[in-house]
């Protein structure tokens, strides 16, 4: 944990210029009293991306991603809040002390941390040992040469080399310093009672990288054709390195993903390599394993498309195709690329330059329902038996997809495909998605006879946030407080006097118009702490606040140049900006109040109906007058809004 006012003292700093934090990355010019660039998260020619020094924003109106400086780094180097403010602390030679930790933490901490410190050591070690040694050279260097691996992917990917000598890393990584504990820990060193050893010997070295660019872990190939030895010897898992939440390359990738918006999974670290030297670099590898949820997540932090390319073998294919599946019910689009027969993603980039491997994977690609019905297809064409469990084998595929629309589209094509009646297969994938949210619900439910398991646990998927009626009317409000929070709604007022801040809060409160984001209510919430005494403009409070979710929204909000003149334009009515603010914000209020309650006396009417039928006349009575009141609340929006029909 950083301390609460070193975190703004950074943010203030960092905020104020934004354009030098920008810089680092993306090359700005001035443009008015904004600055334009080419946007680091997506793809674009024409440039889109603004930074405003004066607001401490910046925003894409190609991709819609904004925020302040800290929001830019921890996006742009997908670090989280405490790595981005460390970030800027050190860029801005602000000084970080972080709070203490438990005895236990400190210890787990300095556990991975050592764990780090040696494996970056080994790194380099291996680094060095091919590059400056002569068996490094003769051998390992050889051999990547002998491969066609240009000497910048070799620095790229830290590629290294492995000595022959049984403990050459362990006696070395001792005289340095580094204490024999760790060296086992991190699987480098074998240690027995009398006995030390490196783990990897004679081999070529690809370390892994973590998402954030340390070494947690090495695999190292043999040179020799040896069919007794594995040819890939790979860490163990520890502390810092769990194998099925890790892809080959995705620190080398991830900005290339973002900037591409699609992910290539390839099988091995050969294949990550040969891609890269030939120019395409938004490829991760699954290093030969099944693929995770945890590894597919990771994906999905930059892009919803994947691409999967698979050597031309379908035997293997087929084994494979079950696990794609998990792919689908992330709510990825999956794509499948099948290289021809004899081919694997290494030797296909080799012979091809960028050009030519992107034009090929533009047009071989297949989509992958489609690919698998038509794949398995071809084995039951006059089969009925195997036709039916091809039947249902897609209908599984589809029913994993999160998204009902994307679903009705793949039931028809597949219906097309399968010549197969598109009720039958809207039916079954009912019946499959039935059958899986009881196993679900089941799985989570405790069993009688076990008192003492945890409370079922109700999770939302990420992307189910509830549909919100009243968004627009919402994030209109928002924008007044961000923007005028501490300007007075009424300024002509002696007595009276409030500020547009105050106004919004009361109103809003007092009668309970909580939004069904939590977010909104956050900004609310932290706005209604901080006003009470402080004249601090309530952009500034909200564009260095230490909560991302806030800064975030606020520079969302304020980042459209979408002024009072333009409004002011569109209700053509008053000549200066204080008079707008006090016509414009009780507007914006009751405008929101009015599409509440049209709401809540359309469910009124409704329950009324039902009622009449029940005829409890105690309770229609009751119901009658509920809805006379608000009726009349509605009458009173509505001359606030200077006077609206009612229909
Ligand atoms: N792999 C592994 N252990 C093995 C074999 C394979 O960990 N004994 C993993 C490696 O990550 C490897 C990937 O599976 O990169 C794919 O295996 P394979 O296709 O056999 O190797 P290639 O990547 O093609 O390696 P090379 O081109 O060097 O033969
Ligand atoms: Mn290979």
């Amino acid at each position: 944990m950083i301390d609460q006012v070193t975190v703004e003292k950074v943010l203030e700093t960092a905020n104020s210029q934004i354009v030098e934090v920008v810089s680092d990355f993306v090359t700005l010019r001035r443009r008015g009293i904004n600055y334009l660039g080419n946007c680091p998260f997506h793809n674009e020619k024409t440039p889109s991306f603004t930074v405003s020094p004066h607001k401490g924003i910046f925003k894409c109106f190609g991709c819609g991603e904004g925020g302040n400086a800290l929001n830019f780094i921890m996006k742009h180097d997908q670090l989280s809040f405490v790595d981005a403010v460390k970030y800027l602390g050190k860029k801005f030679n602000i000084h970080i002390e972080e709070e203490e930790y438990s005895p236990e933490q400190l210890k787990q901490k300095n556990e991975r941390e050592s764990m780090l410190v040696i494996s970056e050591y080994a790194g380099h070690y291996y680094s060095k040992s091919l590059n400056e040694t002569d068996e490094g050279k003769s051998v390992g260097l050889s051999y990547f040469r002998s491969r066609g691996f240009r000497d910048d992917i070799i620095t790229k990917f830290q590629l290294g080399y492995s000595p022959e000598q049984k403990d050459a890393l362990t006696q070395e990584a001792q005289k340095q310093g580094y204490k024999l504990e760790y060296l086992e820990k991190t699987g480098l060193s074998i240690v027995r009672d009398n006995y030390q050893a490196d783990r990897f010997r004679g081999r070529v070295m690809f370390p892994i990288h973590s998402l954030a660019g340390k070494v947690i872990a090495f695999g190292g190939r043999i040179l020799k054709t040896d069919k007794k030895t594995a040819k890939y010897l790979n860490s163990p898992e520890s502390e810092i390195y769990h194998k099925s939440r890790v892809l080959y390359g995705i620190y080398q990738a991830k900005q290339e993903i973002t900037r591409q918006d699609r992910c290539y999974l390839v099988e091995g670290y050969t294949d990550v390599l040969s891609f890269h030297q030939s120019g395409i670099s938004n490829v991760v590898a699954s290093s030969g394993t099944a693929l995770t949820s945890d590894q597919i997540r990771l994906v999905a932090r930059f892009t919803k498309n994947i691409t999967i390319i698979y050597d031309g073998d379908p035997a293997g294919l087929k084994a494979s195709l079950r696990g794609i599946d998990l792919v689908l019910s992330e709510g990825m689009n999956v794509k499948i690329l099948l290289l021809p027969d004899g081919e694997d993603p290494d030797t296909f980039a080799k012979e091809r330059n960028e050009e030519q491997l992107t034009q090929y994977i533009d047009e071989h690609q297949q989509d992958f329902i489609k690919f698998k019905t038509s794949l398995l297809l071809e084995d039951a064409k006059n089969d009925p038996i195997k036709k039916a469990q091809l039947i249902q084998d897609i209908v599984r595929s589809i029913s994993t997809i999160p998204d009902s629309i994307t679903r009705s589209v793949y039931v028809k094509e597949c219906s097309t495909l399968l010549k197969v009646d598109e009720r039958v297969l809207v039916q079954e994938t009912g019946k499959m998605q039935k059958k899986k949210q009881e196993e679900d619900f089941r799985r989570n439910t405790p069993r009688p006879n076990a008192p003492n398991q945890p409370a079922p646990q109700v999770t939302q998927p990420a992307n189910a946030a509830p549909a919100n009626p009243f968004e627009l009317e919402e994030r209109e409000i928002l924008r007044f407080l961000v923007k005028y929070g501490e300007k007075m709604v009424n300024p002509n007022e002696e007595e009276n006097k409030v500020s547009v801040g105050q106004y919004i809060l009361h109103e809003l409160k007092q009668d309970d118009l909580l939004s069904v984001n939590p977010i909104y209510n956050k900004m609310m919430d932290a706005y209604d702490g901080f006003s009470a005494n402080t004249e601090t403009p309530a952009l500034k409070f909200f564009v260095n606040n230490t909560d991302p979710d806030l800064s975030k929204l606020a520079s969302d909000l304020v980042g459209k140049e979408h002024d009072l003149s333009r409004i002011h334009q569109k209700f053509g009515v008053v000549t200066n900006a204080d008079d707008l603010l006090s016509n414009l914000v009780p507007k914006v209020v009751a405008e929101l109040k009015w599409k509440k309650v049209k709401i809540v006396l359309k469910e009124k009417r409704l329950l009324l109906q039902q009622m009449e039928n029940e005829g409890n006349m105690e309770a229609l009575l009751e119901l009658m007058q509920e809805l006379n009141t608000w009726q009349q609340v509605l009458a009173h929006i509505s001359k606030e809004l200077g006077g609206r029909t009612i229909v």
